[in-house]
């Protein structure tokens, strides 16, 4: 994480998980990064070989309260690796570095408007499922857009820059190297008969568009930015866009029915530091 980065919020839930004994599983990484040992853990002294030593003891009971925090803590966690699952990508927070390419994208084996989509192999896979379990229930969805590059966001971004101006342009497409297309976990959806160059808001209120609301957690995505929460995520709603984060945080996002600014506790981002011509992430 770089050093400027500026504090999270820290809300009661993290406050109390910190405060208790296992408050250290909040920090679990993901991606099967080992973890760093922790001062309790390297204090732990090794086991004795058998029969030597004191009698084995029972183990310690967990305290209530260290099961309570157990019970509280985040599946997940913000990260600004850009190969993490749970990269933070908003306003504030863009990519670093800015022209990161992912390493494990692959083609997408789903409907696209615009064929050769990529995405990361493991949401490349939920979302392949997504779509299956969508057409078993009769509703017939297309991919857009999934994997951008810099270039790619650049030239979307600055063309709609200057033709609608930046306030138009900013609250719906992200600068380049501050989208969540570039992690190849982000992807547009509609249905398979909605016009393509149309991201389309009413997506969210067809009977494909409810589904996907009601499922993708269950697939290891969520709407990234909800209906009225513009002033947290810096975006009016996209129904259409779904980021991948696995399983288990998808459903505590969903549950908690929050932005993932939120729900990892960190400050909204509803714009941007600085004007798009003076921006010194982009590279022009
Ligand atoms: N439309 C979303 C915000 C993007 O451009 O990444
Ligand atoms: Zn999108």
């Amino acid at each position: 994480m770089r050093s400027d980065r500026p504090a999270p919020y820290l809300s009661r839930r993290t406050l109390l998980a910190i405060g208790g004994a296992a408050g250290l599983a909040a920090c679990t990484p993901d991606n099967g990064e080992s973890p760093e040992q922790t001062p309790a853990q390297q204090s732990i002294p090794a086991p004795a070989p058998e029969g030597e030593g004191a009698p084995p003891t029972a183990e310690e009971p967990e305290t209530e309260q260290a099961e309570e925090a157990d019970d509280d803590a985040p599946a997940s966690e913000a990260s600004w690796d850009p190969d993490s699952t749970y990269v933070l990508v908003n306003k504030r927070n863009p990519l670093e570095p800015a022209d990161h390419v992912p390493s494990d994208l692959r083609e997408l084996d789903i409907f696209q408007h615009y064929e050769g989509q990529q995405l990361r192999e493991e949401a490349a896979g939920a979302l392949e499922e997504l779509f299956a379990a969508a057409a078993e229930e009769g509703h017939a969805l297309a991919v857009t857009t999934a994997y951008r590059d810099y270039e790619h966001q650049f030239a979307l971004y600055d063309s709609w820059y200057w033709e609608h101006g930046q306030e138009w342009t900013d609250a719906r497409s992200a600068r380049p190297g501050y989208s969540e297309h570039q992690t190849g976990l982000a992807v547009d959806i509609l249905t398979e008969d909605s016009h393509p160059d149309e991201l389309l808001e009413s997506f969210g209120g067809m009977p494909e568009g409810e589904w996907v609301a009601e499922h993708a957690h269950e697939f290891g995505f969520i709407i990234r930015y909800p209906e009225g929460a513009e002033d947290i995520t810096g975006y009016q709603y996209e129904p259409w866009h779904l980021r991948y984060l696995g399983v288990e945080a998808a459903a505590e996002v969903f549950e908690e029915g929050v932005t993932l600014e939120e729900h990892w506790d960190q400050p909204p981002a509803p714009d941007y530091e600085y004007d798009y011509l003076e921006d010194p992430a982009v590279d022009r």
